[in-house]
């Protein structure tokens, strides 16, 4: 039997996986449920750090309540900073000994499932915490952006993450596309590696 290739979110966490160590520092940069949130926190571990981002408490509230359940079922999870702020402020509420120490940063653009479509990401904020995120991770350091061209709005969004992310000189970093061409609508991935 032949096995499909990995849905772009998990794809994503495995790029991640592959690059952070135990007890280094990553960001959630769109928290919403927290499922991203919660296997940093894992991966980063007891010895870690985890900067959450979102703009809906709602969604902070969820993702405070997923990870104490995982802790209480004897998960040993980072320490983890909730924010309750737009993720193109992580330059300043991202505490100066952490920059250019960032492990991973993951991005899942577009709207939370059930919540406020109007709460959903914008291009220009986008734009302007990528910019912070490349600056804030180490060399060898990640950035997974997921983005969603068939959302209203997610198609501009996504054609501009990754103009953005074509124009990055490859001493800076290099930058690859997951994606499933026969589904053009469908959610893809931009990665970016820091040199
Ligand atoms: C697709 S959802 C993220 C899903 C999440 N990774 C998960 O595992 O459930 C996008 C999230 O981005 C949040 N968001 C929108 N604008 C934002 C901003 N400027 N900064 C941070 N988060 C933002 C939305 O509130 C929403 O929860």
């Amino acid at each position: 039997m032949s096995a499909g290739f990995l849905s772009v979110l998990s794809q994503a966490q495995r790029y991640v996986t592959e690059r952070v160590q135990g007890g280094e520092p990553v960001i959630d940069a769109t928290t919403g449920n927290g499922v991203d949130t919660l296997f940093l926190a894992k991966l980063s571990g007891p010895r870690g750090a985890v900067f959450a981002f979102d703009v809906q408490a709602a969604a902070l509230e969820r993702t405070r309540a997923r990870l104490a359940n995982a802790a209480s079922a004897g998960e040993r999870l980072a320490r983890v900073e909730l924010l309750l702020a737009g993720h193109e402020e992580m330059n300043t509420l991202v505490p100066s000994e952490y920059h250019g120490r960032i492990a991973a940063i993951m991005f899942n653009l577009g709207y939370l499932p059930g919540a406020d479509r109007r709460l959903t990401t914008k291009t220009d904020t986008t734009l302007i915490a990528l910019v912070s995120a490349l600056m804030l991770l180490r060399g060898g350091g990640l950035l997974t952006i997921v983005v969603y061209p068939g959302h209203e709005g997610g198609d501009a969004e996504a054609s501009a993450v990754e103009q953005w992310a074509s124009t990055i000189p490859p001493m800076i970093a290099q930058c690859v596309v997951y994606r499933f061409p026969q589904k053009n609508a469908s959610p893809y991935l931009i990665a970016i590696v820091k040199k």
